[in-house]
């Protein structure tokens, strides 16, 4: 099978590495991808979220297969203009995406699927926002109602925290994604990542993990796109977790399917569990990065099979064949992120790494020019590795944080503390 992944982050360096490990995959293309990336497979540039373009590129290459990494492509409708050119893709059509790309589409999806989640209201102006902040007292949560590239989220502490937040989304802070802005209640609890294929049809739990989006150690200071996960994240029992289906996600898959919009693909439902009973914070219609690199590392060469039957629509005879393992993966970030940061730094200790199957440095925002990796993202790079127990995954991650010589890169030291 000739193999097209879109995206450059580690989260797709990760799906191509488990791609390439399935004897079934004659011909692996990533595009854009990264300098981690093309260590393992060709990469080529493209406009990955210019649906007319990706067409043509995988025609033109014999493409068998399209998996889709990020939410943007599944939003602009990248799914649904490949599979009416005929083309098998995982990943949900835009209708569908609407799981990640509206919150208050989600939120009526769950009221109507009675799944649970925290109340919440609706708002078009910032006068009845105000209003309704007032009406419920903080702390509360405020949050734009499109894609904001998860920085569209503020947890207001204080009533005037939340009216700021409010007048920032409608003055345009977010653009177009606040235009409209979602209120919640403010959960408490434990949070994990639940992570379940859907065809459409059946749904099949592919794994559990948990992120540290906090920049800072001890979870302090501001949101990232995620600091480091591990998997399977223990706060997610089987008890939980079969709630989780029950209650929240095979209700959501029949309410989308019943409108029309069956989903496919790849669910990530962030749960918030307290006192054994899950809700929903919120979906993504992609696999979490870094989240994806632990299932990647633990699940091999099987997970293209598993993606491939759930876009065939055959998840009912598939299955997950779990080694009683852990993974962890800890994101080496540029000095300053999620603020601004520099790029161009080069980074040093990467040759000399063990990487095999239970050990991969992935790369997430580097480049290569001269034989020499360079720093050109936020996140750049995630040391994962797997072990017969959590313990021994983080010493294996971290063993190889230590060889990278990087002065103008940082991580978090304490990945894994929650369930250590
Ligand atoms: P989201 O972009 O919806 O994932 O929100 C980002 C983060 O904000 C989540 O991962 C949670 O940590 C937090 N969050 C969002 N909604 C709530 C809520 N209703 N209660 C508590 N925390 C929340
Ligand atoms: N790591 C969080 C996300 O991918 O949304």
């Amino acid at each position: 099978m000739n193999i097209l992944i879109l995206g450059s982050g580690g989260r797709e360096h990760a799906l191509a590495w488990a791609v390439m490990q399935n004897p079934k995959c004659d011909k692996l293309i990533v595009a854009p991808g990264n300098a981690g990336i093309a260590m393992i497979a060709d990469c080529a540039a493209l406009d990955i979220e210019d649906g007319g373009s990706v067409v043509t590129f995988a025609e033109e290459n014999s493409i068998d297969f399209v998996i889709v990494g990020p939410e943007a492509p599944l939003a602009a409708g990248v799914a649904d203009r490949l599979r009416d050119a005929g083309l098998l893709v995982f990943g949900p059509s835009a209708e569908a995406a609407r799981l990640e790309a509206s919150k208050s589409f989600t939120k009526e999806i769950c009221d109507a699927a009675n799944a649970p989640t925290a109340a919440y209201g609706h708002f078009t102006d910032a006068e009845a926002a105000k209003a309704y902040v007032r009406a419920q007292g903080a702390p509360i949560v405020v949050k734009a109602d499109g894609l904001a590239a998860g920085k569209g989220v503020i947890i207001a502490e204080t009533v005037a925290e939340a009216e700021a937040a409010i007048d920032d989304m409608f003055g345009g802070a977010f653009g177009g994604a606040g235009a409209e802005v979602v209120i919640e209640e403010f959960m408490q609890g434990e949070e994990a990542s639940f992570f379940v294929l859907c065809d459409g049809t059946d749904v099949l739990p592919m794994g559990t993990a948990q992120d540290h989006k906090r920049v800072g150690e001890g979870d302090s200071g501001p949101n990232t796109g995620g600091m480091g996960a591990y998997s399977p994240a223990p706060v997610l029992t089987d008890a939980i977790a079969q709630k989780a289906l029950d209650e929240i996600i095979k209700p959501t898959m029949a309410e989308m399917a019943k409108r029309g919009a069956p989903y496919q693909g790849i669910l990530y439902a962030g749960l918030m569990i307290e006192d054994g009973q899950p809700r929903l914070v919120e979906y993504n219609v992609r696999f979490g990065d870094p989240e994806c690199q632990v299932l990647m590392m633990r699940l091999g060469a099987q997970a293209m099979d598993l993606m491939h039957a759930c876009a065939e629509g055959r998840l009912a005879e598939a299955q997950v064949n779990w080694a009683d393992d852990h993974a962890m993966t800890v994101v080496l970030a540029a000095n300053g992120y999620p603020g601004s940061y520099e790029k161009g730094s080069v980074i040093g200790g990467l040759d000399g790494l063990p990487e095999d199957s239970f050990q991969m440095m992935f790369h997430a925002g580097t480049s290569e020019t001269d034989g020499r990796i360079t720093a050109t993202g936020g996140r750049v790079l995630n040391a994962t590795a797997r072990g017969a127990t959590l313990q021994e995954a983080r010493d294996r991650a971290y063993a190889m944080v230590d060889q990278v010589n990087w002065p103008e890169g940082f991580c978090r030291r304490d990945i894994g503390w929650r369930a250590l």
